[in-house]
């Protein structure tokens, strides 16, 4: 009972106070349905790399893993010598894919790479 009197008084003015606060400008619904910056930098997956490859390819590498891919020259020198993409982009069961042991990266986190390619590997 007091528990429940507690989230009474805190936590629904709390989400009536959220809900009030948010307004979504043209600007936010613009960047929800197009994620892909104009732009792609190594800003912009780092984090992908981050989550799904340093557990190897740290620095030093580990579990066997050639390189690091733990700053910008490392992942550009892997997309441009290593062959990173059609690494990334091979299909679930297929000889080499990376992340070694999967599970493959979500298509616009393999997009994401491919653009930042075709921009011209920019570190920032
Ligand atoms: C569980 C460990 C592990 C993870 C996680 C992992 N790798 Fe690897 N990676 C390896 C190993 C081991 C090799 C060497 C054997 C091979 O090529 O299959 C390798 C090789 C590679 C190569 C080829 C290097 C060369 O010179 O031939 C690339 C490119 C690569 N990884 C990219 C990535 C990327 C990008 C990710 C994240 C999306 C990733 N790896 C995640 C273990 C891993």
């Amino acid at each position: 009972m007091k528990i429940k009197q507690l989230r009474n008084i805190f936590v629904i003015p709390l989400i009536f106070s959220i809900f009030s606060c948010s307004q979504n400008t043209y600007d936010d619904i613009e960047e929800e349905t197009n994620p892909i910056p104009e732009i792609v930098t190594y800003q912009d997956v780092k984090y992908i790399i981050d989550g799904a490859c340093i557990a190897c390819h740290s620095n030093p590498p580990q579990n066997g893993a050639p390189m690091s891919l733990v700053s910008f020259e490392h992942v550009k020198e892997a997309v441009q010598n290593r062959d990173l993409i059609s690494k990334i982009s091979k299909n679930v069961g297929d000889n080499g894919l990376m992340p070694l042991g999967g599970p493959r990266l979500p298509q616009s986190s393999i997009d994401l790479i491919i653009e930042w390619n075709n921009d011209g590997l920019l570190e920032n």
